[in-house]
């Protein structure tokens, strides 16, 4: 059975190599049963999986409430991680917009905390940045969580490498969370070179490109009817071509017997490593047996070949890696 080990995220964040993703748990890629939920965190946890990671925005809070209910019990054995920053008005998902004043930052540690039943939380992410708030407030506010004992690391979500050397002037930075797998890799130009330079640890978000790199969606009407039936790289033409561009990862697992998840998440660690910095992937599913899975990509190895093969798959993807209306909205367009 593989050990999943431990690594550290900047110089001072222990966390196991491969954590988990909750978003998932909130009905995000198709429904979710709670109960279910529940006993796969603990199966993450009975498996060494330390790092979970919630958002105030999933479920509109329901999710960090369910990881509440895992913490109820198992509160010292978690690197408990939660974000900040992504508002939703009365249109819920469709009126998001963003907060990083420092007023809200204080506001929105105060209820997760509540949500989630603890005192204090180990990793504090912005979750997406306003633009119009000079990052430098938003950071120093987070600072002043942690001087208060409410939060112990910080960390950023989808910012630039100028956002990332700015906020980490004000206060180290543990963690950069952006979007980084085989299949969307423009961290790759300046916020991962710039991550290794400052000693900051990444933690990739959908690794398995919320599930389009496992092969396992070969049947379109799996998830039409969840929020991934709108996204472009999930659509019409583009699906078609994008089944056909990671083709490569499915003909690799094959001559590994292995998983094509497996082989997406073992290319992001390895590939990290050549770039000089530790990677945390989270990879998230509503399944026991496929945390199981996940974990076993820990012993996965691609020789030079496979990865230089891998390194291709990306070119050949149609579509944005995000459709949202608001061009700030992930890092790439302010860099
Ligand atoms: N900071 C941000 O802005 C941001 C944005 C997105 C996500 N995140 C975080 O990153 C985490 C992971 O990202 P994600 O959930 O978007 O995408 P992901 O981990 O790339 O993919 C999740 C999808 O893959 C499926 N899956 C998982 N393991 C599998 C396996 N071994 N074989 C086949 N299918 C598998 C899951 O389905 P089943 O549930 O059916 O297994 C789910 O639909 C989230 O939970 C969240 O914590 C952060």
């Amino acid at each position: 059975m593989t050990h999943v080990g431990t690594t550290l995220l900047g110089d001072a964040l222990t966390v196991s190599r491969l954590g988990y993703g909750a978003m998932g748990l909130s009905d995000t890629y198709g429904p979710a049963d709670q109960d279910e939920s529940l006993a796969t965190l603990h199966h993450a946890v009975d498996r060494g999986v330390t790092l979970i990671d919630t958002a105030d925005l999933y479920g509109f809070g329901g999710n960090e409430e369910l990881v509440g209910r895992l913490l109820a019990t198992r509160r010292d054995e978690v690197t408990l991680a939660t974000k900040f920053g992504i508002t939703v008005g009365e249109g819920g998902l469709a009126g998001m917009g963003t907060r990083g004043d420092a007023a809200y930052v204080r506001e929105a540690c105060e209820a997760s905390l509540k949500r989630l039943g603890v005192e204090v939380i180990d990793l504090y992410y912005m979750h997406r940045r306003q633009v119009s708030v000079p990052i430098e407030e938003t950071v120093g506010a987070m600072a002043e969580l942690v001087e208060e004992g409410k939060v112990r690391h910080l960390g950023l979500s989808e910012v630039t490498a100028d956002e990332l050397r700015g906020a980490h002037r004000v206060h180290p930075i543990a963690a950069v969370q952006s979007e980084w797998s085989l299949w969307s890799r423009d961290v790759e130009r300046a916020v991962v070179p710039t991550a290794a330079e400052l000693g900051v640890g990444f933690v990739p978000y959908s690794p398995l490109g919320r599930g389009f790199l496992t092969g396992t969606l070969s049947d379109p009407s799996t998830f039409s009817g969840d929020w991934r039936g709108g996204l472009a790289r999930f659509t019409g033409d583009a699906y078609e071509r994008n089944r056909a561009a990671v083709a490569t990862i499915a003909e690799i697992a094959s001559a590994l017997t292995v998983t094509s998840a497996q082989v997406a998440l073992a290319w992001l660690r390895q590939h990290a490593v050549a770039l000089g910095l530790a990677a945390v992937p989270i990879p998230g599913t509503r399944r026991a047996a496929r945390v199981d899975e996940n974990i076993a990509s820990l012993d996965v190895t691609l020789d030079a070949e496979q990865v230089s093969r891998l390194d291709q798959v990306a070119e050949a993807v149609v579509g944005p890696r995000s459709d949202h209306s608001d061009p700030d909205w992930v890092s790439d367009t302010r860099e």
